[in-house]
C-alpha cells in the first residue's frame, strides 16, 4: 500500500469547532482565525454555515465573516447550506463553495435538519440546481457513516446511496463523516473500499471526529487506500450539538505532523498554523486538544482549565 504524494486538507475548524463552543465566537476572531489558517498554507476552509440561528447560535454571523475576511486570492472559503433559505443568504454573502450536508442515518437527519433524509434530498435538489445556475460548486457531506448516535451501527449501503445522491446532484466531492468518531482503522477502510466501488476515491473525502482517540489511525488507513482528501479543525475544536458526546474533530496539527513524517505534501507550515493555536486557544481560553500543539507550545503560558461544550 502506498500513500498519496500530497493530501488536500479541508479546514473545518471556524465552522465545525466553532459551532460547538458554548459561547458565540465574535465575528472579529473568526476572521482572524480564518486569515490565521489561510496564511499557514490551509486553502480550502469551511468559514461557517447559513443555518437557522435558532437551531445554531453560533454560526451567526457567517455573512458579516465572509464580508470581512481578507486572504490570497485561491482560498476556497466555503460553507455548509441546508435549504433554499440559506443558498439565498450565502449567495448574497458572496460565499465560495457550498457543502450540503446529508445523513446516512434517518434519526441523526431528522435531529440535525428538522426533516428524513428523503425531505432533506428534495430541499438539496432546489439547492442544487440553483447552485448550477449560479455556478457555484457543491461538496456533499455523509453523516453518521460509520455510526449513528441514535441508530447505533449504519450498514454500508445507507452510506453508499446517500453519496450517490448527493453525487447525481453535482457534488464534486464526498466527504464520509464519522460524526461520533466510533470508526477504527479497519471499519474505515472497509468503507472507503466499499464507496470506492461506486464512486471515484479522488473525490472522496474523510472527516472524522476524534472522540474514542482512532481519527488518525483512520486517516492513515483511508489514505492508504487511495484517499487524498481530509478534513481537519485547528486545536481540534469541534462537534456537532445534534451528536451527543462526539468530541472535536481530528486536529489539523495531528494531521500536518503525520503527514510531513510520512513525506506526504500538504502545503502547510506547522509553524505558522501554531499561531492560528496559540490565537483561537487564548480567545476562546481553552487549551489545545492537538497533541503536536501541545508538545510545541509547552512552556507557553496557554490556558489550563478545559471549557465545556454543547457536546458535553
Ligand atoms: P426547520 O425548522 O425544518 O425549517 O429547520 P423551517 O423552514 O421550518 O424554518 C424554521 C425557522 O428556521 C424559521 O424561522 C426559518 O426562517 C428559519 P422562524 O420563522 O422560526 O423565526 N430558517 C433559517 N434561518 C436561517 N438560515 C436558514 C434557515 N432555514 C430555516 N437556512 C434547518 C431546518 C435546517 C434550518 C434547521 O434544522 C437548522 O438550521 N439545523 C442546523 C443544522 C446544523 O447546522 N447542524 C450542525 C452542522 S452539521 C454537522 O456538524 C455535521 C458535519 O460536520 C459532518 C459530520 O461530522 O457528521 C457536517
Ligand atoms: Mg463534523
Amino acid at each position: 500500500m502506498t500513500l498519496p504524494a500530497r493530501v488536500q486538507i479541508v479546514e473545518v475548524g471556524p465552522r465545525d469547532g466553532l459551532q460547538n463552543e458554548m459561547a458565540v465566537t465574535p465575528v472579529a476572531v473568526r476572521t482572524q482565525l480564518i486569515e490565521l489558517l489561510a496564511r499557514a498554507g490551509l486553502n480550502r476552509i469551511e468559514v461557517g454555515s447559513f443555518v437557522s440561528e435558532k437551531a445554531v447560535p453560533q454560526m451567526a454571523g457567517t455573512a458579516e465573516v465572509l464580508a470581512s475576511i481578507r486572504v490570497p486570492k485561491g482560498v476556497n472559503l466555503s460553507a455548509l447550506v441546508p435549504n433554499m433559505q440559506g443558498f439565498a443568504a450565502a449567495t448574497a454573502a458572496g460565499v465560495g463553495d457550498i457543502a450540503l450536508f446529508a445523513a446516512a442515518s434517518e434519526s441523526f437527519s431528522r435531529k440535525n435538519l428538522g426533516c428524513g433524509v428523503d425531505e432533506s434530498f428534495n430541499r438539496f435538489a432546489r439547492v442544487a440546481a440553483a447552485a448550477k445556475d449560479a455556478g457555484l460548486a457543491m461538496r456533499g457531506y455523509v453523516s453518521c457513516a460509520l455510526g449513528c448516535p441514535y441508530e447505533g451501527k449504519v450498514d454500508h449501503t445507507r452510506v453508499v446511496e446517500t453519496a450517490q445522491r448527493l453525487l447525481a446532484l453535482g457534488c464534486y466531492e464526498i466527504s464520509l463523516a464519522d460524526t461520533i468518531g466510533v470508526g477504527t482503522p479497519v471499519a474505515a477502510r472497509e468503507l472507503i473500499q466499499r464507496v470506492a466501488q461506486v464512486i471515484s476515491v479522488e473525490r472522496i473525502a474523510v472527516h472524522f471526529h476524534d472522540t474514542y482517540g482512532q481519527a488518525l489511525a483512520n486517516i492513515f488507513a483511508c489514505l492508504e487506500h487511495g484517499v487524498s482528501v481530509v478534513d481537519s479543525s485547528v486545536a481540534g475544536l469541534g462537534g456537532c450539538p445534534f451528536a451527543p458526546g462526539a468530541a472535536g474533530n481530528v486536529a489539523t496539527e495531528d494531521v500536518v505532523y503525520m503527514l510531513n513524517g510520512c513525506d506526504v505534501e500538504t502545503g502547510v507550515d506547522l509553524g505558522k498554523l501554531l499561531d492560528a493555536t496559540r490565537f483561537i486557544c487564548a480567545s476562546l481560553d481553552r487549551p489545545p486538544e492537538s497533541k503536536v500543539a501541545r508538545a510545541r507550545l509547552a512552556g507557553e503560558s496557554l490556558p489550563s482549565q478545559r471549557c465545556a461544550t454543547n457536546s458535553e
